[in-house]
């Protein structure tokens, strides 16, 4: 996912590992999203890449030296540490992290860091007997307590051969959690658990035949990406989905409607909020052959009816939860919705209709007409996924 981040001013320090190439990766798809980027490198960074990479894909001249001669009159430390939005470390080793945590400040990026008032991102790489060493990770429990963001490092093989946690976590992530504290800072669904479905089901035919349809999952996974910056415990159930959904969210992968359902009542057992934007099948073949069904022996299909998992919802906990439902309609859009809320006892319903360009299925974009309990309509104009979760999650917060 891409964000727009224009004229947003991210410092972004580069200390030593092997992990220091990617830094470049990320700083070129934050030049690409909008933002100024101002690199300081420690010294044992400029051993693994050259500062002027860093120069040429920043645009902007890399600080080491303290005690380089200033281009004009200023504090070179003070005067990044002020002009930033956000400040970024990645990667970050043992050594940076010690020093914050402890206040040693001693070269360009620690003295910079220590005078930084602006949030902090740090994203730590270094092998995992290292990681995992007792005063590393006291350290980063020191800097979490502070506030500063991290992105943790990943599992796999390392640089040294070693295999564990201790691998710079992936350039997306690091750029995506970079653009959520630059544009997230409200966080309105603290405390809230919210729990969000997307994506079609599946209902087997035979092994290698389903009854589907055409949802990507975009919308719910939105949703629930948006819910997540804005602080919530969310828990997404998925079903086919092709949209990619952020790691940190905690997500239930199902398949058919049976499966939505377990999951989804389970899942909603201690929620606030229940968002379905799901595409559920209604139907399912009454059974699934065990084998591929041969050709000619397959003229017709008995169905049997799903469970309709928000229509229960609303039975067990009508004005207990917020419940948001979704409506994909071809015709007579407002009207079939707001049946649909009283029908199932909703706070609000998003309609969406196939007939709009750029609304509904698989697209980066939907037109939704939020509908509440007392029938007011507000309908949106064509806008991002993002863009539009956002809007049904202040709506949520209004009712
Ligand atoms: O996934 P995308 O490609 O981004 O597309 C987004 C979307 C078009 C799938 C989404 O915006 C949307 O409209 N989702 C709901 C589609 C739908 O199934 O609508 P419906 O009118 O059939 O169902 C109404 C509501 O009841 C929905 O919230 C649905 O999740 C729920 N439902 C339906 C049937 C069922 N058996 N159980 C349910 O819970």
């Amino acid at each position: 996912m891409r964000f727009d981040i224009s004229g947003k001013k991210i410092l972004f320090g580069v200390s030593g590992g092997i992990a220091a190439y990617k830094a470049l990766e990320i700083i070129s798809l934050l030049k690409k999203s909008g933002a100024e980027v101002k690199v300081i490198m420690t010294k044992a960074a400029c051993e693994f890449v050259s500062p002027l990479s860093f120069q040429t894909i920043s645009q902007n001249m890399v600080a080491r030296d303290m005690f380089e001669e200033p281009k004009a009159w200023e504090v070179r430390h003070i005067s990044l540490a002020s002009w930033a939005d956000v400040a970024v470390v990645a990667p970050a080793t043992a050594n940076i992290c010690g020093k914050l945590a402890t206040g040693i400040a001693d070269d360009m990026l620690s003295t910079t860091l220590m005078a930084c008032k602006a949030p902090k991102i740090i994203a730590p790489a270094m092998n995992t007997a290292m990681y995992e060493n007792p005063i590393v990770q006291k350290n980063i429990r020191i800097l979490k307590d502070l506030g500063m963001e991290f992105v943790e490092p990943e599992s796999g093989i390392l640089a040294c051969g070693d295999v564990g946690k201790g691998r710079l976590a992936s350039v997306e992530d690091i750029y995506e959690k970079i653009c959520q504290v630059l544009l997230f800072s409200k966080k309105d669904f603290i405390g809230k658990k919210v729990v969000v479905t997307a994506g079609g089901t599946i209902e087997k035919i035979d092994p290698v035949r389903y009854i589907t349809n055409h949802s990507s999952g975009k919308m719910g996974v939105a949703i629930a990406r948006a819910a997540y910056y804005r602080g919530a415990d969310v828990t997404l159930v998925c079903g086919n989905c092709s949209a990619e959904i952020p790691k940190n969210i905690d997500t239930i992968k199902v398949e058919s409607a049976r499966d939505m359902y377990d999951a989804v009542m389970t899942a909603s057992e201690d929620a606030d909020i229940i968002i379905k934007a799901a595409a559920v099948a209604d139907y399912r073949p009454e059974t699934a052959a065990e084998n591929k069904i041969k050709k000619g022996k397959m003229e017709s299909i008995s169905l049997a009816s799903n469970p309709d998992i928000l229509a229960e919802l609303g039975e067990k906990y009508s004005g207990k939860k917020k419940l948001v439902g979704f409506c994909m309609e071809t015709e007579n859009l407002e009207k079939n919705a707001y049946q649909k809320l009283k029908k199932k006892g909703l706070d609000l319903i998003a309609a969406n209709s196939l007939n709009e360009d750029g609304a509904g299925f698989k697209g980066d974009t939907n037109i939704i007409t939020l509908i509440d309990k007392s029938g007011e309509c507000q309908k949106t104009d064509l806008k991002d996924k993002f863009e539009i979760a956002n809007i049904i999650l202040d709506k949520v917060k209004e009712i």
